[in-house]
């Protein structure tokens, strides 16, 4: 190992081809771009592969008086068809509290719920037979919105509060006073990709599967339970996922224990791919929420003291929806210091389909909640949103310790707010914008700079562990698997290059490879962004554990001290010689020292303790702040969004390529969720949203005019993180608030001074002209103005 220089310094030096911090394309990009990437579908069908099609509700909360499915069995080219009652181990696929059938005994909980499955020899077979079922139900009522379950105390969990102080007192003391309901709507997850699992029969009712999943692990071991089986008899491998977001952190265990069961029934392979259509309407979404605020702040806008009432659609079961709350009440200060506070949180049953992660996990919806209270003080104060954004920023040394106590020692805000500012002319571009608004009836444009703070690392301690595994071979070639999986996101092309930067070796001499349950065993989920900070941890222990036993090997055989073995440039200098890494590890392998190795990490310094929400959840905090301006169309509703700058800190990235379209791409998300995308139920309880026709993710033509990215930079991460990098994954979808609230500032200006505009979210065209226009009826009387009533919006 090379002692003089640190981890860090190294990145710079040699001339190896990808080490870390190098711009590298993702390992699969030309593979993306030419149809060459294999995913789950793709993959070689076994001869007898089944196909399966899924029998659901059609009501959201009932009991199930008969079910009929002799025209089902009948159907062309069935095989055959199975139930709830013909699972031979445990019928559920609830990550966490096994609250969730997976087939629905005698009770359905949503519209969409599976009941029954069908197996037959083609795709469209199944999906019509599954059709030909009769069922008959005896209607129970149903609960379809949060605030109708909190008033029933309708939970799927117990109810949580965080209190600091005495906010009471803290409110009634302070100068002014506002207070009102937000609505924030959901976000279907819109991977390309959607759910899907092929299970393959082995010999002994042992059973192989490929699933998209972030989470094999869980995979592995829901299959297990449900098949009668336990984790020792079930593979699961993913080499990659067209997408997931969360989306496949909990989902795909339902999808892979109906393929298990049907191959266990039929010893057959078997596939289930759901349609676009049946995927949005059987699997989890983001929380959608109603969020109750009172707030005291003093005359420059800063804040006192604060109540939240946060109450999510968490639907019918618990899936993560005790985490992804939690995550909320972690994030409801995003960058500021809150003052004494209470922070109630209620996890709300309805029977609508689970609802579960999605980049940010629950953090983005309590970081919407306090970035428009800030708004709506600056509104109503008449001072500049930005102002009194930075007038609560946390300190450092005072005003600096979270509603969970942990102090925020990594505050780089000031830093990167003063810089955005600069880059993006902030000044000059309001008063210009206040100029164009004065002088134009119909188009308004506005502007909003947002911050964003977010905790990095699983809020459950015990999840904050990885492993890897790797094997050099006596060509001098590489091969590296760890317990994270790929969604698009980069995740393995990292890797590598810490396994290429550990060895000082060329990235094309590393072989990437699926994640897969008997190499890694208990994996956590990919997700909570930790992918990289905690499989390159693992994979760099176990290079250095390699590399140890080559340099023992070297003292030995060139009989030198370990001081003058050097790994460097696809070499190993030993004392004057320098040899090929590939005749090295040949003659290490003659020698007989072994190449294989397995590497593990924990996240150090975390500890908290769920029973007090206190402690230190997170190992520490990424930031980033944007500048976003719209115009929009006051008699329509239509905008555009101009003009984006982002400054983003992603530590010392270790890909500056990949990291940037992480910051890019979650933007885009973010925007999409904040404003086009809009998830609507009807009153029998059905999605009917559940197509690209009525459901609109950003295409091309949504992205900003105008779209300025960078990197924080020198970013250096002061925790001993890899290379000193940061989680990037999640944390710039938050960014897109800046998109909401510069739409908020554009309506605001048909109104009067202090008028603070009813926008609720997602701020669609319709709710844009639905705000302006209580703007506009609002302006004479100088009203105080709160969001509408839950009513207006929810059933419209
Ligand atoms: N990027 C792409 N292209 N596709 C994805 O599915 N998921 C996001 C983020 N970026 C996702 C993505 C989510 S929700 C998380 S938690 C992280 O990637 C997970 O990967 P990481 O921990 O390796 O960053
Ligand atoms: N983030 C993301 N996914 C998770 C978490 C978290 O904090 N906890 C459990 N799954
Ligand atoms: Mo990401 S929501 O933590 O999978």
């Amino acid at each position: 190992m090379d002692a003089k220089s640190s981890p860090e310094t190294r990145v710079k030096v040699g001339t190896i081809s990808g080490g870390a911090g190098r711009a590298m394309p993702h390992d699969s990009g030309h593979l993306h771009v030419t149809g060459g990437a294999a995913y789950t579908d793709d993959l070689p069908e076994p001869r007898d592969l089944l196909h399966i099609a899924v029998g659901m509700s059609s009501v959201p909360h009932a009991r199930i008086v008969s079910l009929d499915l002799s025209a089902v069995r009948a159907a062309p080219g069935v095989v055959d068809v199975m139930t709830a009652d013909d699972i031979p181990g445990e019928n559920n696929c609830g990550p966490v509290i096994p609250d969730e059938p997976i087939f629905a005994p005698a009770l359905v909980q949503y519209a969409g719920q599976a009941i029954f499955a069908v197996a037959a020899t083609s795709v469209m077979a199944a999906r019509r037979a599954a059709r030909l079922a009769s069922i008959s139900y005896e209607p129970l009522e149903p609960i379809l919105d949060p605030l109708t379950a909190v008033e029933k105390e309708s939970f799927v969990v117990p109810s949580e509060t965080i209190r600091r102080g005495d906010s009471r007192k803290a409110i009634d003391s302070a100068a002014h006073r506002l207070s009102g309901r937000l609505h924030l709507g959901g976000q279907d997850h819109f991977y390309l990709e959607g759910q899907i699992a092929m299970a393959l029969p082995r010999e002994d009712g042992d059973m192989f599967i490929y699933s998209s999943t972030q989470h094999p692990g869980e995979v592995q071991h829901l299959v297990a339970a449900a098949i009668g089986k336990q984790s020792k008899d079930v593979v699961v491998e993913c080499r990659r996922m067209g997408g997931a977001f969360g989306g496949k952190e909990s989902q795909p265990a339902l999808i892979a224990c109906i393929a298990a069961l049907m191959t266990w029934k039929t010893g057959r392979s078997c596939k289930l791919r759901l349609d676009r259509d049946d995927d949005m309407i059987m699997t989890g979404k983001r929380h959608d929420f109603v969020i109750d605020y009172e707030v005291g702040f003093d005359d420059s806008g800063r804040i006192q003291g604060i109540e939240f009432m946060f109450a999510s659609r968490c639907g019918f079961s618990a899936d993560l929806s005790s985490a992804i709350n939690d995550r909320t009440m972690f994030h409801c200060d995003n960058a500021y210091y809150i003052g004494d506070c209470t922070i109630v949180s209620h996890r709300c049953k309805t029977h609508t389909v689970s609802n579960t992660a999605f980049r940010g996990f629950g953090g983005p919806q309590g970081m919407f909640g306090i970035e428009y209270v800030v708004d709506d003080i600056a509104r109503y104060l008449g001072r500049d949103a930005l102002e009194v954004r930075r007038r609560n920023y946390y300190g450092s040394g005072e005003r600096d310790v979270t509603q969970y106590l942990q102090t925020v020692e990594d505050n780089l805000l000031e830093e990167i707010t003063g810089r955005l500012v600069e880059t993006s002319e902030y000044e000059t571009r309001v008063s210009d914008i206040r100029a164009f608004n004065e002088q134009n009836p119909v188009l308004k444009r506005g502007i909003a700079l947002t911050p964003v703070k977010f905790g990095i690392s699983f809020t459950a301690t015990h999840l904050n562990q990885a492993g890897a595994l790797l094997h050099v071979y006596t060509d001098g070639t590489v091969h590296i698997n760890h317990g994270g999986t790929e969604m698009g996101q980069g995740l393995f092309t990292k890797v590598a290059q810490v396994v290429a930067e550990e060895l000082q070796i060329d990235l094309e001499r590393i072989k990437i490879t699926a994640s897969d349950t008997s190499k890694v065993p208990n994996a956590s989920a990919t997700a909570a962004s930790s992918g990289s900070d905690l499989n390159g941890k693992a994979a760099q222990a176990a290079a250095r554990k390699i590399k140890k036993r080559l340099v023992r090997f070297a003292t030995e055989y060139y009989g030198v001290d370990a001081a003058e073995v050097e790994f460097r440039d696809n070499a190993v200098r030993v004392g004057a010689q320098n040899v090929a890494f590939d005749e090295f590890v040949r003659l290490a392998w003659a020698a007989r020292t072994s190449l294989s190795a397995t590497g593990f990490y924990r996240t150090p310094k975390i500890n908290y303790d769920r029973r007090t929400f206190s402690g230190r959840p997170f190992y520490y905090f990424a930031y980033g702040a944007a500048v976003s301006e719209v115009v929009i169309d006051t008699l329509t509703g239509e905008n555009r969004l101009l003009r984006v700058d982002i400054l983003h800190d992603c530590g010392k990235s270790l890909n500056p390529a990949i990291d940037m379209g992480q910051v890019e791409g979650g933007f885009l998300q973010g925007a999409g969720w904040l404003t086009t995308e809009e998830l609507k139920w009807n009153e029998r309880g059905e999605l009917t949203t559940h197509a690209p026709s009525t459901y609109k993710i950003p295409a091309c033509s949504d992205l900003p005019v105008d779209f300025r990215a960078e990197m924080f930079e020198p970013g250096r991460n002061r925790e001993k993180t890899i290379y000193r990098s940061k989680a990037v994954g999640e944390p710039p979808l938050m960014l897109a608030l800046s998109v909401f609230h510069a739409l908020r500032d554009a309506i605001a200006s048909v109104g009067g001074e202090g008028c603070r505009p009813p926008l609720t979210a997602p701020a669609t065209p319709e709710a844009v002209l639905a705000a302006i226009e209580a703007v506009r009826s609002a302006r004479a009387s100088w009203f105080a103005l709160t969001s509408p009533s839950p009513d207006s919006k929810e059933n419209a």
